[in-house]
């Protein structure tokens, strides 16, 4: 048990985690908060560094059973523990988790399996939402390409509602690996590469077939796909829109796709 009592270099380090994408890559580390993201990454034994908790405040038997699954207990003064998350009231307990080595090989090349490919997301939250439906819907996993919200960051993390640690989520280091991750699954399964994108050249009616294996690609939200990966797409999917919005969330594109590939029967429609 280690304790912080003051703004010292290792609280500073802590508060950085929580706002900077840098000071958490460098460390390889970051803050988990929220009873559902705490109890999932104990289930799936995430690697974690430390359990942080409020200084002499009375535990539930909750808390205490997580913090006997962690190595190390961090206390630190109420007040400033209180500035290690947004929330107006401060949990019981947030562990620091690590951040693992980018690994495209965790992303399994199923034979009639479903990746999301994320194209330099924005928003954390519409992120977080993406992994969680995801794994909700069935996906074997979900590709970041490019410089986008980070996938640590405490709003992605709170959004994924835990799906983070259940479903493998892997930035990729380029166009090209992802490229050649996909030769490799095509090596072996007929898989189709669908676009997303409000003016597709497919619209998604209802009687349109889908396929898998299958990858589904899903643009950013203020430039939408980048032109390198759109050019992977077998089928430019444009999911229809009544109204005046000029396009959908990306999120909500990726729920309504997903689900119309998940219930898909397989093989090539
Ligand atoms: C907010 S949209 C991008 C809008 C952006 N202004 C653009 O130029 O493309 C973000 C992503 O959501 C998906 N999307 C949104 N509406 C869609 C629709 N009606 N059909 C298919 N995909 C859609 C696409 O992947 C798109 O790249």
């Amino acid at each position: 048990m280690t304790r912080i009592l003051t703004e010292n270099a290792e609280f500073q380090l802590l508060e950085a985690l929580r706002h900077n994408r840098r000071k958490r890559e460098q460390r390889g580390e970051f803050i988990i908060e929220g009873v559902q993201a705490i109890t999932r990454a104990l289930a799936a034994e995430w690697p974690l560094r430390a359990g942080l908790v409020p200084a002499a405040t009375h535990r539930s038997p909750w808390a205490e059973a997580c913090l006997a699954q962690v190595d190390t207990v961090i206390e630190i003064r109420p007040d400033l523990f209180a500035r290690l998350t947004a929330r107006e009231e401060p949990p019981e307990l947030m562990l620091l988790g690590r951040i693992p080595a980018p690994d495209l090989a965790a992303v399994p090349h199923h034979p009639d399996g479903v990746v999301v490919v994320l194209d330099r997301p924005g928003n954390p939250g519409n992120l977080g939402t993406i992994i969680r439906t995801s794994d909700a819907l069935g996906a074997a996993g979900v590709l970041l390409s490019g410089h986008g919200a980070h996938l640590y960051d405490p709003q992605t993390v709170r959004a994924s509602v835990g799906s983070l640690f259940a479903l493998p989520v892997v930035p990729v280091p380029s166009n090209q690996a992802l490229i050649d991750w996909l030769e490799q699954w095509r090596a072996t399964a007929p898989v189709t590469v669908y676009a997303t994108d409000e003016h597709g050249e497919v619209p998604l009616s209802g009687a349109v077939v889908l396929s898998r294996p299958a990858v589904i690609l899903l643009g950013s939200e203020r430039t939408g796909l980048a032109t390198a990966l759109a050019e992977l797409a077998d089928v430019s999917l444009a999911i229809p829109m009544a109204g005046s919005a000029s396009s959908l969330n990306v999120a909500v594109a990726a729920g309504i796709v997903l689900q119309r590939v998940m219930s898909s029967v397989g093989g090539h429609g």
